[in-house]
């Protein structure tokens, strides 16, 4: 297990008020609408909805892709209907995040994930950060292959481990195939050929993580975040998040709320795809809020190129007035410098966390 185990989550919901290291400056700060309120209030955005059965139908495809490439170049979150993965398989991925989670902390710490480590079961509660943890535990899988999710899962669950197994699987290919065809989508809205930007993400070379997030409720929910404000390092993330709302996006200065819907996914545009873009789509920060009643789950699809893939702008994006904003680069390089800024100690944006 992970060396420094501070606090147990079953714990922490006993105690009156929440430890000093959960508590951050930024949750209590005076130019936040939310802050310091006993328990944060919601401003709802409803993001643009991207239809992906109207993708499919050639003469509305390019309204679509024009329309995805809208909200990614301005809040850099959109919903996507009609995705094709079925409600009843959505649903029992969040029956087995629950399950998992139930567990006690000494069976989950079976698959201890320790720092600087992309898989495993993580608490904030392991102390990776001297302070500002977030309220939350994780459980982040390997889809790729497909057969390291069971691997890890049977550390934790021995023998029972098959059906949660065969449903995140079942899931995570489920969001690869949806993550390449988000692609195409926003390949098009950029006038680009359709594969241009999916081909960087083509299996085996796809190195996505599965993360599935679990937020207890917090007594003090107005001094800490479940997930502190930072944008995502990957190409794009795909999130499932419960009917609990959370999720919020900071957009014209002030942070809204994502409106929780059964039947979507929230996509947004992360670092890698921002960059392979030529900074045409926006990495747009964000944050996760937690309450003091419910606890909150979501599924978060990491979407991550090829380690080894050379990432570079398509030279269709890049001209006199667009030029080239990033040097190529690789998805294990960039992993590499985002982690080893976490070992150092220092809290930047690009917070895995
Ligand atoms: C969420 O739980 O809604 C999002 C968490 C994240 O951005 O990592
Ligand atoms: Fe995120």
């Amino acid at each position: 297990p992970p060396p420094h185990l501070i606090f147990d989550p079953s714990f922490l919901s006993t105690i009156p008020s929440i430890p000093p290291a959960f508590i951050w400056p930024e949750a209590a700060s005076a130019h936040d609408q939310h802050a310091s309120t006993p328990s944060h209030s919601h401003q709802f955005i409803e993001v643009p909805i991207i239809d992906l059965a109207q993708f499919r139908n050639s003469s509305t495809s390019q309204t679509v892709a024009n329309l995805a490439s809208q909200a990614s170049s301005d809040i850099g979150f959109f919903h996507i209907v009609n995705h094709g993965v079925s409600q009843s398989l959505i649903e029992e991925v969040h029956a087995h995040t629950q399950g998992f989670f139930d567990l006690s902390l000494a069976t989950k710490q079976k698959a201890g994930r320790f720092p600087g480590e992309s898989f495993g079961y993580a608490s904030s509660f392991t102390g990776r950060f001297s302070s500002r943890l977030p309220w939350k535990e994780t459980m982040s899988l390997q889809p790729s292959p497909v057969s390291n999710i069971s691997s890890l899962l049977e550390k934790v669950l021995g023998d029972e481990h098959r059906d949660s197994s065969k449903v995140l699987e079942e899931y995570s290919k489920e969001m690869i195939r949806v993550g390449l065809e988000v692609m195409e989508v926003l390949a098009m809205g950029l006038g680009l050929d359709r594969t241009a930007l999916r081909r960087f993400f083509e299996l085996p070379d796809n190195s996505s993580i599965l993360r599935l997030n679990y937020y207890p409720p917090c007594q003090q929910p107005g001094l800490t975040f479940g997930t502190g404000p930072h944008t995502d390092p990957t190409a794009l993330t795909i999130l499932h998040q419960d009917n609990v709302a959370g999720l919020q996006v900071l957009h014209n200065g002030a942070w809204f709320t994502v409106s929780p819907r059964p039947d979507a996914f929230v996509v947004n545009i992360g670092d890698t795809l921002m960059a392979l873009t030529n900074q045409r789509y926006k990495s747009c920060v964000h944050r996760a809020l937690v309450n003091s009643k419910t606890a909150r789950r979501s599924m978060a699809f990491f979407f991550n190129p090829g380690f080894n893939i050379t990432l570079s702008a398509p030279e269709q994006l890049v001209d006199e007035t667009n030029p080239r904003a990033f040097h190529d680069f690789t998805w294990a390089k960039f992993l590499f410098f985002t982690q080893s800024v976490h070992r150092s100690g220092v809290n930047t944006l690009h917070s895995f966390n």
